[in-house]
């Protein structure tokens, strides 16, 4: 078989615009609609009042996310209200959660969670033949899309979202996504290494490959029970697709992150050093209440075996401000963890309370706005200080990185990532997007490295 990836079509074709909000999964999952569609004679629009279909990916991880959607359908109304017969529809989490409530405003007209995509076709043709809305929001055990081959939507043609897993079958008390997700299922190994191989056959760099939590990647052969293949067997197969190719991965669980991982990651050069370990907080207490399945203790042990097998190792966290019944002890807690480890950067949320979760039902939301504000955003100002320490370690070091495209600042530089994930800015040496350079680190920001040729 030919390798190639979707092309995106065009000429004569009824138009999908497609927006998406949420995790890169929810990127990879708009990539895999537009393949559906586009097998069902629609093509893609990046212009709302052309589409004959405008879909909406979304996100329920806080009620921010939901909240700015339900401002999205209002706006879809006007486009509505223009042309007729025009099909809006709300995808991903957001329709799984909250399914035939979304119908009520009569906007909505499709509402499809994430394991209904395949019914996409079906479900639009029953739209036009009876003008009902229609809903499809069971879960699945075993939907993977494995074989789907996703329209790349990405800007550059570098970097390739590939999911490797669905659903989550953790349940941290305070999230949404094993409801919205349903039960955790792995793809089978080798249609992952066929996508890695066809994007990267197609010019792609690297691959990313997602899951809400890899290190439970596991797949059994249906055929064979003695054949498995565990997440550091899956890194190394994409690793070895070509040494061209940079792997990346998100996202590691504390508690399931083996040494066998660790120690693929650093046997390969072509794996980039970077791990994305959420930590969510640093007190034993909340932790434990928040049903993550480690202690303090435990994850910083390791931070530490990372740290000793992959010395320059990126690590980056989540981290939640004012979960139920935090107190300022336990939120200093949370600050002297950070400091203990020094993240190279971190996402950091205000707890949003989600219906539902286990949280919702049996804890108060009990940390006043004021205070989650405050909190918040001391753990902010002290990452940014800690970004800037960890980037300033970085200073006369030579790194590779990968050319993204010309820096957003200074469209006459270019910028690009390091291994460890790190955004490097650089003088244009006639590179081309794609192209690996080796630069010199100059200065730095908090966020960015500041590099010269080499
Ligand atoms: N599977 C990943 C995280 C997925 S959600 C993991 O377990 O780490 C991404 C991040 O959103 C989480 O790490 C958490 O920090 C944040 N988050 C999830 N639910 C939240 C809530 N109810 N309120 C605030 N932040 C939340
Ligand atoms: Fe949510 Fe926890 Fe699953 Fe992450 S591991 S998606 S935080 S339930
Ligand atoms: Fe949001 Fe669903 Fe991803 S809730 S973070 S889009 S899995």
């Amino acid at each position: 078989m030919k390798l190639g990836i979707r092309p995106i079509l065009d000429a004569g074709r009824p138009k999908v615009y497609i927006e998406t909000y949420g995790c890169q999964m929810n990127v990879n999952d708009s990539e895999v609609i537009l393949s559906i569609l586009q097998d069902e004679g629609y093509a893609l629009t990046e212009n709302i009042e052309e589409a004959s279909i405008i879909l909406a990916n979304t996100c329920s991880i806080r009620d921010n996310a939901e909240q700015r959607i339900w401002g999205r359908i209002e706006q879809f109304r006007l486009q509505k209200r223009k042309r007729d017969g025009v099909i809006i529809g709300i995808m991903g989490c957001m329709a799984e959660r909250l399914k035939d409530k979304l119908l009520e405003g009569k906007v909505v007209d499709l509402v499809a969670g994430p394991d209904s995509y395949r019914n996409l076709p079906e479900m639009i043709r029953e739209i036009k033949a009876k003008q009902e809305p229609q809903m499809h929001v069971q879960l699945s055990k075993d939907e993977t899309y494995a074989e789907i081959s996703p329209v790349r939507l990405d800007k550059n043609g570098i970097s390739a979202f590939i999911s490797i897993m669905r659903g989550c079958n953790n349940c941290c008390s305070y999230c949404v996504v094993p409801y919205t997700r349903g039960p955790e299922r792995s793809r089978d190994p080798f249609s992952i290494v066929r996508e890695a191989e066809e994007v990267y056959a197609n010019g792609y760099k690297e691959v990313n490959l997602l899951g809400q939590n890899v290190d439970k990647y596991f797949w059994k052969d249906p055929e064979d029970a003695d054949h498995t293949v565990n997440f550091a067997q899956l890194l190394e197969m994409v690793a070895k697709v070509d040494p061209g190719m940079r792997v990346r991965f998100s996202t590691s669980y504390p508690s399931d992150i083996s040494d066998e991982v660790i120690e693929t990651m650093a046997r390969y050069d072509n794996i980039c050093k970077h791990i994305h370990l959420p930590v969510q907080s640093g007190s034993d207490y909340m932790l434990e209440k928040m049903r993550r399945k480690y202690n303090r203790e435990w994850y910083l042990n390791r931070v530490d075996k990372i740290r000793e097998v992959i010395p320059d190792c990126g690590i980056t966290t989540d981290v939640i401000a004012g979960f139920c019944g935090e107190t300022e002890q336990d939120h200093k807690d949370t600050l002297s963890l950070m400091e203990q480890v020094g993240y190279d950067s971190a996402f950091m949320f205000a707890y949003s309370n989600r219906p539902g979760t286990l949280a919702s039902r049996k804890y108060e939301d009990d940390i006043p706005y004021e205070v989650k504000t405050a909190r918040l955003n001391e753990i902010i100002a002290l990452q940014n200080r800690m970004s800037l320490k960890s980037n300033e370690r970085e200073l006369g070091k030579i790194v590779e990185v990968l050319v993204e495209g010309p820096s957003k600042r200074n469209p006459e530089q270019l910028c690009g990532r390091a291994s460890n994930n790190k955004m490097c800015v650089f003088p244009n040496g006639g590179h081309k997007v794609g192209d690996y350079v080796m630069v010199k680190v100059e200065s730095c920001t908090s966020a960015t490295l500041i590099c010269s040729l080499v």
